[in-house]
């Protein structure tokens, strides 16, 4: 028997077509078929391979089964029963039981609250031992022995710190990332901790916000597929799995968006982008099955997002079929009276959860205010027991009840050498190689990186040269700094098998911005064949939460520093460690070379060691567009359209005429200093030979279901464009394909992302890529909010970058 196998696009699935060899006349008729439903578009050009699974549908009818199992809700059922009103509000009570991240210090007694049944969760509380002396507490001496749950913030990594949530989005491997979550969680759950404050999906848009650092960056594509990756990595097949934790989606609604990009600001935005470009990647994150959520600081077109029934109730619940809870960010449902929507601290608590807010994070409010206004008639119990239910739920389907404790027999969470290793991976995927230009005369021609193995002397220079602390990056959970491989680590080891000389000085210091150090820089420098400057910010005091800037310029004066540098003529690597897009257009404009390698986690200089000296060809792209001047933020790739483009003025001087009335700056071009998607190699890599599998498709086709007749026609438009290394060596290109709609009921962007791969290719190595753009893809939320295709035309592009310029287009059509 010959098989052939071939797709249809409707029905989805691969049908298979076994041919007897000697009955050839069917085969020619069957040939001749395909070939004809080939020429009517009703199925994929045989170019095309076949097309991938049948795609879940938008919205899973539950998102996580196990939250709706009917043996667990009975089990909720019968334990709620048994419950008295403060024995219910207990479970929606949590408080720290260690550091304190966030305003007020009044804390009640712990150990007595938790024996009386009045706290369901505590947090900052690690260790088998620890975790387990409340938990004891909670089980032997409360009523009916409701475990407590423990959470924690795991942001990139527990014991073992990977790169930062951007650094980690940098390596658009969202693999990568779940394999990180998973460690995170195993080594969480090793400790005690069944929960993390994690995945933070928040889109940023603006540099200026400290918090950029914690999240995927600036889109809403590639930030779904992250936040999806981090709860499949965090919660496992089964939540009920001893190494399982339970994932919190952070911080819905639009945090990332604040005013001015000043930390906890109000947040004003149209439904539309919203919808469009906000809410995906915690809707995402819910589709994956995460089991809990936290609601934001923030205000949200004028209602806090703490006591927002519009994106708790109605979106969250209603439209996403969400099954978990949501428990509240830190103090927030206090805050509403700063706020001004309660007057008081019981309407607060009555707001928040009446709102969906059904977990209260160190305000004490649901504790002290929640019974009295169920007494005096405010709120009726029901909303108590409906909040209860949701914290129960989670805590059966984590099997705390049938296993509530930490295994104290085991050694507390350490790095290991496996571990090291992912995260040695990690940092290499994630750093971007923003610029690698020519050496000054006279050195030899060439870029400069990577560096020959034979330089006699190097010179290293700058604060974050040998600070494993600022290698961790912020939330670094049990993170050890001792754990930490500095730059000036990886290099001296290096230097010493090599024979090459290493000068290291520290230049200057970020906080301080005393200058005693410049003069042993420069002397260093003169001395050297070779600088590399590692420069950028303190990551505790100027990255994560509570540290928004009004200047993206390099923090103190290492700017002074590397101008200093870069004048005693030797050719100068910078190295940036930091936490966000920094303003850096000196360096660009006179910088041969400049690595971001944001902060790398465990790993950070034999990564950046690696990267420097061509041991691993750099593959990282922005996930956050770098600007000329913090005055053009926000900056984003996937801006709306405007009346007056200015793609085609001169923009490097002032207007002189009619070059004035466009949307532009007058002082500083529109342009970033570096795209979202841009990161160079040490390799080059071109795209030819774009085509669709059909230059149109029919809104019908785009969203019925599939059907069962043969010859329906295809569900999704294919992409196939061909990559090649046209470099010396190896080295793997983010493929990535972006769209524009035109002529819809609404305005698009100007290029959004719709499809990303990683490809790792030799020299002269070429491949063929395919991409689907199926609804999933192409559609977008009306006026009516609701998700459609309409009769328009799409443009397509796949490059290396935002500013990928192979393009094509099809067409949706009515029929
Ligand atoms: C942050 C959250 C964090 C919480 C608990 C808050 O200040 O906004 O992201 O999870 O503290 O530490």
């Amino acid at each position: 028997m010959a098989e052939a196998s071939f797709t249809m696009d409707k029905p989805r699935r691969v049908i298979t077509i076994h041919l007897p060899h000697r009955e050839t006349v069917a085969a020619a008729l069957l040939v001749l078929l395909l070939g004809a439903a080939c020429f009517c578009g009703m199925i994929s050009p045989l170019i095309f391979p076949p097309a991938q699974e049948e795609e879940p549908p938008e919205t899973p009818a539950i998102p996580n089964s196990q939250l709706a199992n009917a043996n667990l809700n009975q089990r909720v059922e019968d334990l709620l029963k048994q419950m008295t009103l403060a024995e219910k509000i207990g479970q929606l009570t949590q408080y720290s039981a260690g550091t304190l991240t966030g305003p007020g210090s009044n804390m009640p007694n712990l150990e007595k609250l938790v024996a009386q049944g009045e706290i369901g969760s505590l947090f900052n509380v690690v260790g088998a031992r620890e975790t387990n002396y409340y938990q004891r507490i909670a089980v032997e001496k409360s009523r009916l022995h409701i475990p407590l749950l423990f959470g924690y913030d795991v942001i990139h990594g527990e014991t073992t710190i990977f790169p930062v949530p951007l650094a980690l989005a940098s390596s658009w491997d969202p693999d990568l990332v779940q394999a990180t979550a998973r460690c995170a969680a195993e080594e969480s759950t090793n400790d005690g901790v069944r929960w993390v404050f994690s995945p933070m999906v928040d889109i940023a848009r603006d540099a200026r916000w400290g918090r950029i650092t914690e999240g995927a960056g600036e889109d809403t594509f590639l930030g779904s597929a992250f936040a999806s990756a981090y709860v499949h990595g965090y919660q496992g097949p089964d939540l009920a799995r001893s190494n399982a934790v339970a994932a919190c989606v952070k911080h819905f609604a639009a945090y990332g968006a604040p005013n001015g990009g000043r930390e906890y600001n109000t947040v004003d935005m149209s439904e539309l982008t919203l919808r469009q470009v906000y809410l995906p990647p915690y809707k995402a994150a819910i589709d994956a099955g995460a089991a809990t959520v936290m609601s934001a600081f923030n205000p949200l077109n004028g209602v806090p997002a703490t006591a927002d029934p519009f994106t708790l109730t109605k979106i969250l619940r209603g439209e996403w079929n969400f099954g978990g809870f949501v428990v509240s960010d830190y103090g927030a449902v206090a805050e509403l009276i700063e706020h001004g929507v309660a007057t008081t601290k019981a309407i607060a608590a009555k707001k928040a959860i009446s709102a969906g807010v059904d977990m209260d994070m160190m305000s004490d409010l649901y504790r002290t205010r929640l019974a009295g206004l169920v007494k005096d008639e405010e709120m009726p119990e029901t909303v108590i027991d409906e909040a209860a239910r949701r914290v129960l739920r989670v805590k059966f389907a984590l099997g705390l009840f049938d296993h509530p404790y930490a295994d104290e027999s085991k050694p507390p969470s350490a790095v290991s050498p496996g571990k090291r290793a992912l995260a040695r991976r990690a940092a290499e995927e994630s750093i971007v190689l923003l610029k690698n230009g020519a050496k000054p005369i006279p050195f030899s021609a060439g870029p400069l990186l990577p560096l020959r193995r034979d330089t006699p002397t190097i010179a290293l220079i700058g604060p974050l040269a040998d600070s494993p602390v600022d290698m961790l990056g912020s939330w670094s959970a049990r993170g050890d700094p001792k754990d930490a491989v500095t730059l000036r680590a990886a290099l001296q080891a290096r230097c010493d098998a090599a024979k090459t000389k290493l000068i290291y000085t520290q230049g200057t210091d970020i906080l301080t911005e005393s200058e005693s150090g410049f003069r042993a820089a420069v002397a260093a420098a003169r001395q050297a064949d070779v600088i590399v400057l590692a420069l950028g910010e303190s990551a505790p005091r100027m990255t994560g939460e509570s540290s928004s800037v009004t200047r993206l310029d390099l923090p103190g004066n290492q700017e002074e520093l590397l101008e200093l540098i870069q004048s005693v003529g030797k050719p100068v690597v910078l190295v940036l460690f930091d936490g966000r897009p920094l303003a850096i257009k000196w360096a660009a404009e006179n910088v041969p070379a400049i690595v971001e390698a944001w902060y790398p986690g465990i790993e950070a200089g034999n990564a950046v060691a690696e990267v420097l000296f061509g041991d691993v060809n750099p593959s990282g792209k922005l996930t956050a567009t770098f600007p000329r001047a913090v005055g053009q933020e926000p900056l984003f790739y996937n801006q709306l359209p405007t009346g007056r483009p200015a793609d085609d003025i001169d923009l490097t001087h002032p207007p002189t005429g009619q070059d004035k009335y466009f949307s532009r700056y007058i002082d500083e071009t529109n342009a970033p200093l570096y795209v979202f998607g841009h990161g160079l190699s040490y390799t080059t890599f071109t795209y030819s030979q774009l085509r669709l599998s059909h230059e149109a498709i029919s809104i019908d086709a785009l969203t019925n279901p599939p059907g069962s007749h043969l010859f329906a026609p295809a569900r999704k438009i294919l992409v196939n464009v061909t990559v090649k290394n046209t470099g010396p060596v190896a080295g793997t290109e983010v493929a990535q394909l972006y769209i524009r709609n035109i002529g819809g009921s609404v305005e698009e962007p100007v290029r959004e992302l719709r499809g990303f791969q990683r490809v790792t290719l030799k020299p002269g190595e070429s491949r063929v890529l395919t991409f689907s753009l199926s609804f999933r893809e192409l559609a977008y939320f009306n006026l009516d909010m609701e998700r459609v295709v309409e009769p328009t035309q799409y443009d397509v592009w796949v490059g290396g970058s935002s500013d990928a310029t192979l393009g094509t287009q099809f067409e949706v059509t009515e029929k």
